[in-house]
């Protein structure tokens, strides 16, 4: 989609002739509203209107004639919008947080009144550098005005091109600024990318689709990009991926993509599912909530709009990104309940359920990275299972993991992100459930612990391998309501690796 400019300009408040001036607006410890000194004489006016008390989300639409304000304003209309108190007990992620959704409020706003053009007021932050408020409130801005309007043909006086432009107001400050809104921007266009490919249907996004895109990443950025077709996977005994697309029309891909910047770095492997379609195969879903399915490869967008952002960022680590893409379906060749397959490596698997696919892909597609890129650790994301959405709900992604540290180490990344994890346990009790009378494994462990079973199935492919599973069924759509994350998909994961690829510590151990 078409994304908002972001300026950074020298003009000062008073030359400001945008549609909106927006002031964010914090409280100090007493509770009395705290802005830039000059807006001083407006916040006294304001203190009056018991309305507007400067907290988080809190809003105040004013239009002219403005309040005495010190500072003549010239601007169409503006809005004060509450960023609540910002220091003393706050951790350092629920400042950010707060920005963000200070940022999405603003987009909101616009959206709500067709306004095109904004200006923005940088807050007091007094725990933070300008540079990096700056940063999230831009990420607050930018995901808060995402809208997927491509195939919307006409238009009516309800419809909203966007907001164009916002123009931080920085008076001079420009090069620190710059540099966070940069940042910002960045980590917006990424998550934007990834809700871009969840947006479009299941026959507007298919495996080639999945393949272009990595293609076009690799040449653009210069990073190796390898696509594996169906016949090459044949060849590899990548019998999981080709068991979900027997019933399909639809060529599987398996995508890979590869940042390697210099020789003998350590490597992290990212695992993400493309599932385009999930009908559940011949164990057919209900046609209520069906057409969710078309997100089923969320986990597949996150992995490769992450490597859009790290082949522009260039971190000192090889990144490696595979998606097995494909959707699944019934068709007469479709793989049938009770049908044993052999996955890449040798294992058989009895498939009780064809509903359960994802796993499948991802077993290939983690035990062939494995062997092939021998990783320090492998990352998988993936829209795996409803019972993830039973345990947490809408708020929380699962994590399952077998190295404390990669853990520990993605939990504070997710925290930074505002894309909260929890960690759910693993062990043998689990892995039991998958014990099959014919083949090494079926591929359903039963309703009970469904998240952790399909972990657990994931768990036998990556072996010692430091790893480490996201299951974002609950989160990839339908994601906590906020100001900044819109209807439909939310782009999921791509934040918390970012963070995670950005500040990577070194060795594992
Ligand atoms: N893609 C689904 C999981 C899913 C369900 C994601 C709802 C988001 C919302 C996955 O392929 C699936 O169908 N899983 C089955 C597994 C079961 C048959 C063991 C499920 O969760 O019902
Ligand atoms: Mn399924
Ligand atoms: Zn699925």
């Amino acid at each position: 989609m078409k994304m908002t400019k972001m300026v950074v300009g020298s003009k000062t408040v008073a030359e400001c002739t945008e549609d909106l001036l927006v002031l964010f607006v914090g409280q100090a410890a007493d509770g009395s509203l705290l802005a830039d000194p000059q807006f001083a004489p407006l916040l006294e006016e304001v203190a009056k209107f018991p309305e507007f008390k400067g907290k988080s989300e809190q809003t105040l639409a004013l239009y002219p004639p403005y309040p005495s304000s010190g500072t003549k304003l010239c601007c169409r209309r503006l809005l004060l919008v509450g960023i609540g108190r910002l220091s003393g007990e706050l951790r350092e992620a629920e400042i950010y947080e707060r920005l963000r959704l200070a940022g999405g409020v603003v987009a909101d706003h616009c959206r709500k009144r067709r306004i095109e053009r904004v200006a923005l007021c940088l807050p007091v932050v007094l725990d933070c550098r300008e540079e990096v408020v700056a940063e999230y409130l831009t990420e607050g801005v930018l995901l808060g005005a995402y809208q997927f309007v491509r195939y919307k043909t006409e238009t009516d006086e309800e419809s909203y091109p966007g907001l164009k432009r916002a123009e931080f107001l920085t008076a001079g400050r420009q090069p620190t600024v710059r540099k966070g809104v940069d940042r910002g921007a960045h980590t917006a266009r990424c998550v934007a990318d990834a809700r871009d490919m969840a947006n479009e249907p299941g026959n507007g996004w298919t495996p080639t689709h999945f393949a272009h895109y990595a293609k076009k990443t690799a040449a653009k950025f210069g990073l190796r990009c390898f696509v594996l077709s169906r016949k090459e996977m044949e060849k590899l005994g990548m019998g999981g991926i080709l068991a979900v697309n027997q019933g399909s029309a639809e060529a599987p891909k398996m995508v890979i993509l590869d940042y390697a910047p210099t020789e003998n770095l350590e490597t992290v492997l990212l695992v993400g599912k493309g599932l385009t379609f999930d009908s559940g195969g011949i164990s057919l879903k209900p046609a209520e909530k069906m057409m969710e399915m078309k997100y089923d490869m969320c986990g597949g967008a996150a992995v490769l709009a992450t490597m859009a952002a790290i082949a522009v960022e260039k971190p000192p680590l090889r990144v490696v990104a595979i998606v097995p893409a494909t959707d699944n379906m019934n068709g007469s060749a479709a793989v049938k309940p009770g049908d044993v397959i052999s996955q890449y490596g040798g294992r058989t698997v009895e498939i009780e359920n064809t509903d359960a696919e994802g796993r499948l892909l991802l077993a290939d597609a983690l035990a062939y990275g494995i062997e092939q890129y021998r990783p320090d650790c492998v990352i998988d994301i993936a829209t795996l299972t409803g019972a993830a959405v039973i345990a947490l709900g809408h708020h929380y992604s699962c994590l399952m993991s077998n190295n404390d540290r990669l853990a520990e180490r993605l939990l504070a990344s997710a925290d930074i992100a505002a894309e909260p994890l929890w960690r759910m346990p693993l062990g043998k009790v689990y892995a039991k459930q998958l014990q099959s009378q014919v083949a090494d494994l079926k591929n359903i462990g039963g309703r009970p612990g469904g998240a952790i079973t399909a972990a657990e199935f994931l768990h036998k492919f990556v072996g010692e391998t430091p790893w480490a599973h996201l299951d974002i069924a609950g989160t990839a759509w339908d994601f906590t309501e906020k100001s900044y994350i819109p209807k439909g998909p939310s782009g999921i994961g791509v934040r918390t690796l970012l963070e995670l690829l950005r500040r990577w510590p070194g060795r594992l151990e």
